[in-house]
């Protein structure tokens, strides 16, 4: 089913209630990235441009799970926000309305109705006046919540222009036949979000290269003793499963030739080995050199890249080259199309100073886009099409 399209005629007038994701890290009580907040302005302009009666923005912020925690409230944001967008902007503790032309409400996870999408948190919501709602949070799309799901049931429901440059930017790779060039990088810690988009990477990408406690997990699926590193027993048969589909589609899933150990995450001294050399009480905290050398040989051939997840312990400078090398590696493929997302992974690029600009698109989701990506219809789009 279509989407209908945020169009003027539709705005014209009408008290708008926009859903966005300003899920976004806050250090000293300031906003400490605000690519959400810069991707959401297309929106809020296209609002004020086309004549909106008054715009409310709502929002979560961290998990405060159905408290009013000061250390999660939406403020800092809103300064941001204002700052960034050159408007006035109401902040309000509820969602009752207040005169302001724009509004910004307290976060929505301070009422534990939002996670449950129970009623009586939608009628508080309705409180605001909204007669239409855009949902621009494309981040927060794969979460069934009231502020996502709920209030866009009472009324006519719209995707913001984020919303739909990610489905556009992400669809091409739903598909179910092979892509030529494609190379999928992922990495982090626990199979259980990464295992979905590996199988269905599996069966339609040329190569996967890994790093993590997933490679970890792959390793010892693949009979190797990973020492003390972190790893998954109760997920290494699944990651069996995983290396069969990929044997069956041909397509190569690629460990780590060697890795950088140390004793534990916080180690100021490292040991660089081959896969096969790890014993005792090694832990595998990054890839090593032999490793990026290889996998800047695949990127190098690549037509399509998509990269989720650090390499490596990379907040620790010793376990971060691996990190950084295949940042500025996929920065640099210019014959390749590159998408990148996760909290983690803008992250690594803040970190070394690697511009978003780089690459062809930069998602604002984390797990939004690994469940888009794995093939899953997402509460908050499924919405907009039975509106
Ligand atoms: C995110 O940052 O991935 C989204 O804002 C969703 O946050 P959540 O995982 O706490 O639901």
């Amino acid at each position: 089913m279509q989407i209908s399209k945020l169009t003027p005629e539709v705005v014209k007038d009408k008290i708008v209630a926009v859903r966005v994701d300003y899920n976004v890290p806050i250090v000293d009580g300031k906003v400490s990235e605000n690519m959400r907040i810069v991707e959401s302005l297309p929106t809020l302009n296209f609002l004020v441009e086309h004549g909106a009666k008054q715009i409310h923005i709502i929002s979560h912020l961290g998990r405060p799970k159905g408290e009013r925690k000061p250390e999660f409230t939406l403020k800092p944001v809103a300064d941001e926000l204002s700052a960034l967008w050159d408007q006035d902007i109401e902040f309000r503790d509820d969602y009752t309305a207040g005169d302001g032309f724009i509004q910004m409400h307290e976060n929505a996870r301070f009422y534990p109705g939002e996670k449950k999408n129970q009623s009586d948190l939608v009628e508080e919501m309705k409180q605001m006046g909204a007669e239409i709602f855009v949902l621009d949070g494309f981040a927060v799309a794969h979460r069934a919540q009231a502020s996502v799901i709920g209030l866009a049931d009472h009324m006519p429901a719209y995707p913001g222009f984020l919303l739909e440059k990610e489905i556009q930017a992400l669809t091409p790779y739903l598909s179910r036949d092979k892509i030529p060039g494609l190379t999928v990088i992922v990495s982090g810690l626990k199979m259980e979000t990464k295992v979905p988009v590996l199988k269905h990477f599996a069966t339609i990408a040329e190569n996967i290269l890994v790093g993590g406690g997933i490679a970890n997990t792959l390793a010892v699926a693949e009979g190797y003793d990973v020492g003390k590193s972190f790893f998954e027993e109760a997920w290494v048969e699944t990651a069996r499963e995983v290396l069969e589909i990929a044997d069956k589609h041909n397509t190569g899933v690629h460990l780590p030739v060697d890795v950088v150990c140390g004793e534990s995450v916080d180690s100021t001294q490292s040991v660089t080995v081959p896969l096969e050399d790890v014993i005792g009480d090694m832990m595998i905290l990054d890839i090593g050199p032999h490793t990026v050398a290889s996998y800047a040989e695949i990127l190098q051939h690549s037509k399509e890249i998509i990269w989720n997840g650090p390499l490596g312990a990379f907040e620790n400078p010793v376990f971060a080259n691996g990190s950084e090398a295949i940042a500025k590696l996929v920065a640099n493929q210019q014959q390749a199309k590159t998408l990148l997302g996760g909290g983690d992974t803008l992250e690594v690029l803040k970190k070394f100073n690697i511009d978003k600009s780089e690459f062809s698109h930069v998602s604002t989701g984390g797990g939004a886009m690994l469940e888009f990506l794995e093939g899953k219809e997402l509460p908050g789009i499924a919405i907009l099409k039975e509106n």
